[in-house]
């Protein structure tokens, strides 16, 4: 911090360094019911909000950090999701799916691993 503050009841001394926890954000259950849950459609008729859905950052991109490659990533993750979905077919093997949270950035042990990729026809 630059300079002392209190919010919200917490005092953050001059100096202090904080890390703002993109995981729990957005896992946080009063933002997210059942943030677990794979529910694509809790997104229908939402209308965006700078401070609830973090993954590359909170705030305005424009005069804060939030990452100026989010809306490249969107884009690059939407184009990934057509080709998974639409433009093959494979098979994904038995593979430990589990994450390690204490890892950074974190990623499954031997990566994401599919077979038999054909294209789709
Ligand atoms: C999955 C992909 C990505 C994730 C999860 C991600 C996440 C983040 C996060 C959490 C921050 C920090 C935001 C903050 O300090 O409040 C950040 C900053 C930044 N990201 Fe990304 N990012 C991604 C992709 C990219 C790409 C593709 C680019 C460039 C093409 C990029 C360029 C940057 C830059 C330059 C900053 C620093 C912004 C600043 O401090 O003003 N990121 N990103």
């Amino acid at each position: 911090m630059r300079r002392s503050f209190e919010w919200q009841g917490h005092w953050f001394p001059q100096g202090r360094r904080v890390l703002l926890d993109l995981y729990a954000t957005n896992h946080h259950p009063q933002l997210w019911p059942e943030p677990e849950q794979f529910r694509p459609e809790r997104f229908i008729g939402w209308r965006g909000d700078s401070f609830s859905l973090i993954p590359q950052g909170g705030g305005d991109h424009f005069t804060g950090h939030r990452c100026p490659g989010e809306w490249l990533t969107i884009e690059l993750m939407k184009q990934a999701v057509s080709n998974l979905t639409c433009a093959m077919s494979y098979r994904v093997p038995p593979q430990d799916l589990a994450l390690d949270l204490a890892r950074m950035p974190t990623q499954l042990p031997s990566g994401f691993v599919i077979d038999g990729v054909r294209r789709a026809e």
